[in-house]
């Protein structure tokens, strides 16, 4: 059997290198336009940082496994295809702003409807709105080679910094399909390796839709214990306290109410507005609006926690240092798509504060990128002042103490877990005093923090 991936990024990338690993008998070929990135995937430094990847990738390249930008040979060549292309929010035109952008989802299914020949199953792997397939299908229906397909949805659930856990044992594969004996095929694949009573599979609309319930009922709860962390810090309750009581009712689980600063990542905020959209599409106004909310308490945590930093700095950040520690969307992954900090460097930077920021995985050119992005109108212009500010104001460094070295504040951003182990007090010494610190993750010290002479400001505590 043979398998292609279009799409080698943090969905497709890690995915196909597990099937390759646990299936050594099925050969696996991932393929993209992106040529850097396909020779970053066959070197030592792949373009995805995930614990454990590399070693999975090491194990089925060159056997079973196989990077490369020949899409036509590999679409061609193969029994089923998964598609994992990007989805973004789209930024123009209709539905700007919420609506995901299909184009390169249907510029892959055009690519395999010219190219197959036979009989070939397709899966879609990127998360996509309902009724996605229907498109997929009609496309691929026009093959002039008289190729016939069997349409698939296989969303993938795996968490970055947690993809190789997730992927060797998912909580449940989700397959939803029409033709039983496509189903069938998939499932063998994953039944190498999941038990299967975890191989779930449901008509291909109700697959589809799981998806981004799955991610807008996660992210509510992010939202939900960011909103009553707002209440803690007016109320002397400790939202650490609150989220462990309430944790354990079996019936809410412990898992998922980590206040923070916001919640990041290309998926959330995408999938949810991808739902609203799709809710005001349907005329259900009430039901869009209800899940957009998520979407609207999130921007206020990150603009509360920026706002608190200023508030409690005499009122004014101009001219001060703050280092920022952590520019991932979480720890443990090299990605910053809507990472939180994103938002909260901008608001400092509006505000004229000079930041010096430190994450052990971003490289300089991508916090750069992602701050100008911000910084920018929504056609994607920047003006000169703004890409001065970018130049002048912000610093990145190799190391949490240079960051803190003569700053007035440090602000966590990502819960990178070498934050918790550092010399706080050498850096005491090395800062301006006051010298404040705030946890946008909780995971410091109040209590020894305090005692060395730091101000510490945590999400949902009251000072
Ligand atoms: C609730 C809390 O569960 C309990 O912990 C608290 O002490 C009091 O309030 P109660 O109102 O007695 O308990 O019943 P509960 O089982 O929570 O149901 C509340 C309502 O939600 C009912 O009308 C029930 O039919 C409805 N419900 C519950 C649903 O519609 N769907 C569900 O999945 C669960
Ligand atoms: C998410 C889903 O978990 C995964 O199933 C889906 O396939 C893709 O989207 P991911 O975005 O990679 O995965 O990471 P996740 O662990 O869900 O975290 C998302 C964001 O929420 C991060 O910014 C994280 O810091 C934040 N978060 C998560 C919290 O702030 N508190 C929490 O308790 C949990
Ligand atoms: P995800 O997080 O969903 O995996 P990424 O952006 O990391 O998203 O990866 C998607 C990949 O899909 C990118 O590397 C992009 O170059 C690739 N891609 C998009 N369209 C096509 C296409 N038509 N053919 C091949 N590769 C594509």
């Amino acid at each position: 059997m043979k398998i292609c991936c279009i799409g080698a990024g943090y969905v497709g990338g890690p995915t196909m290198a597990m099937i390759a690993k646990q299936c050594p008998e099925i050969s696996v070929h991932v393929v993209d336009l992106n040529q850097s990135r396909i020779d970053a995937w066959n070197s030592d430094e792949l373009p995805v940082y995930e614990p454990g990847l590399y070693e999975v990738v090491r194990e089925a390249r060159g056997r079973n496994l196989t990077f490369s930008t020949n899409v036509d040979q590999a679409i061609a060549e193969a029994d089923m295809i998964f598609i994992a292309v990007n989805t973004p929010t789209k930024h123009f035109g209709m539905g700007a702003g919420r609506a995901a952008n299909l184009e390169f989802i249907e510029k892959c299914a055009r690519q395999i409807a010219k190219v197959s020949e036979g009989h070939k199953i397709v899966v879609e792997k990127s998360t996509l709105p309902v009724r996605t397939a229907e498109a997929v299908k009609r496309i691929l229906s026009s093959s002039s080679n008289g190729a016939t397909f069997d349409v698939l949805s296989n969303p993938e659930f795996l968490a970055e910094g947690t993809a190789i856990e997730d992927l060797l044992d998912p909580d449940r594969v989700l397959i939803g399909g029409e033709s039983q004996a496509a189903v069938k095929a998939l499932a063998d694949v994953y039944g190498q390796w999941v038990a299967r009573e975890k191989i779930l599979t449901t008509n291909l609309w109700s697959s589809e839709l799981s998806k981004l319930t799955a991610n807008a009922f996660l992210a509510q709860r992010v939202s939900s214990i960011n909103a009553i962390s707002a209440l803690c810090e007016e109320t002397e309750a400790d939202i650490d306290e609150v989220s462990r009581a309430i944790g354990t009712d079996s019936r809410i689980g412990p898992k998922f109410l980590k206040a923070s600063v916001g919640f990041g990542g290309s998926c959330f905020q995408k999938d949810i507005l991808n739902l609203v959209y799709l809710c005001e599409h349907f005329g259900l106004r009430e039901v869009a609006d209800y899940w957009e909310q998520v979407v609207i308490m999130n921007d206020y945590q990150k603009r509360r926690f920026a706002e608190r930093i200023c508030r409690t700095m005499f009122n004014t950040v101009s001219d001060k240092k703050i280092a920022i520690w952590g520019f991932a969307f979480k720890k443990d992954t090299n990605d910053t798509r809507e990472s939180a900090a994103i938002y909260v460097c901008r608001d400092l930077l509006r505000e004229r504060a000079r930041l010096v920021i430190y994450d052990p995985k971003v490289s300089k050119e991508t916090i750069v990128s992602e701050l100008l992005t911000a910084l920018s109108d929504l056609s994607g212009t920047i003006s000169e002042t703004d890409r001065e500010l970018v130049q002048s104001n912000v610093t990145v460094v190799n190391d949490a103490y240079d960051a803190a070295n003569n700053a007035h504040a440090i602000a966590v951003l990502t819960e990178w877990d070498e934050f918790r182990e550092l010399d706080y007090e050498r850096i005491y010494d090395t800062m301006q005093k006051p010298a404040f610190v705030y946890d946008g993750r909780n995971i410091l010290d109040r209590q020894k923090l305090t005692k060395i002479g730091f101000e510490i400001f945590a999400i949902g505590k009251s000072n």
